[in-house]
């Protein structure tokens, strides 16, 4: 799968995607994620990317014709299965909408910054609008990171437990069961009996207890 992600601020992608899964799924070839500085699609002498809106309000607007140009230079090098454009009044990203793009081979990215992205490209180069949650945030680049993230670690062999991102909370509508590790007692706080036990089905039995307790006390809308 390959992701490109365009940015008016691409610094702010770099650390994020240079640790951790989505360094691994990079580094293994599973996923190849390319940041776009917008600027550098400017060609006036201040390199302007952003302008304030038409009829006034508050807050500057990325100016269509970067963002045009550089869309349709990566259409031109290969096709697209979708143009993400992220923003707060997008469809609401949740785990089923994470399985569908992870099947895709090319993805495109864009985020918005300062107030917003001018209207034409919406209407003509983006095929999908995606919120990360109703709350605002300064740019695009943080929900683009969390959409990626969602996405790239679904790929078969990005997590080294091929069991585990099929186990997550939400993949079967119920929150994962509560974890434990060494030590066995904690500050007089004791691991359940049953995990120590080593019989499998009696587990199993107790793990999906409480994913089923603990999705009706916190989740009701999920069952
Ligand atoms: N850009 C600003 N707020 C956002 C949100 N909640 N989700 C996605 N992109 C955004």
């Amino acid at each position: 799968m390959r992701i490109d992600i365009i940015s008016a601020v691409p610094q702010l992608l770099e650390y994020p995607l240079n640790e951790s899964i989505l360094k691994r799924a990079q580094q293994y070839n599973l996923a190849e994620i390319v940041v776009h500085d917008l600027r550098s699609y400017a060609h006036d002498k201040h390199k302007i990317i952003d302008l304030p809106p038409y009829g006034g309000g508050a807050g500057m607007i990325l100016k269509p014709e970067p963002i045009f140009e550089c869309i349709e230079k990566l259409q031109s090098d290969r096709s697209y299965d979708e143009v993400i454009y992220v923003t707060a009044d997008g469809d609401r990203f949740n785990q089923k909408m994470a399985n569908q793009l992870s099947l895709k081979k090319n993805l495109i990215i864009l985020c918005g910054h300062y107030k917003g992205i001018d209207q034409r490209v919406r209407e003509t180069l983006i095929t999908k609008e995606i919120s990360i949650g109703d709350y605002v945030l300064t740019g695009g680049e943080l929900a683009a990171m969390v959409i990626s993230d969602a996405i790239v670690r679904l790929i078969p062999g990005v997590i080294g437990d091929g069991e585990s991102a099929l186990t997550d909370s939400f993949q079967d509508g119920l929150l994962d069961a509560p974890s434990y590790t060494r030590p066995e007692e904690f500050r007089g706080m004791k691991v359940p009996e049953v995990l120590l036990g080593g019989n499998h089905k009696e587990v199993a039995k107790w793990k999906e207890q409480q994913r089923k307790t603990k999705t009706e006390q916190r989740r009701k809308d999920l069952l």
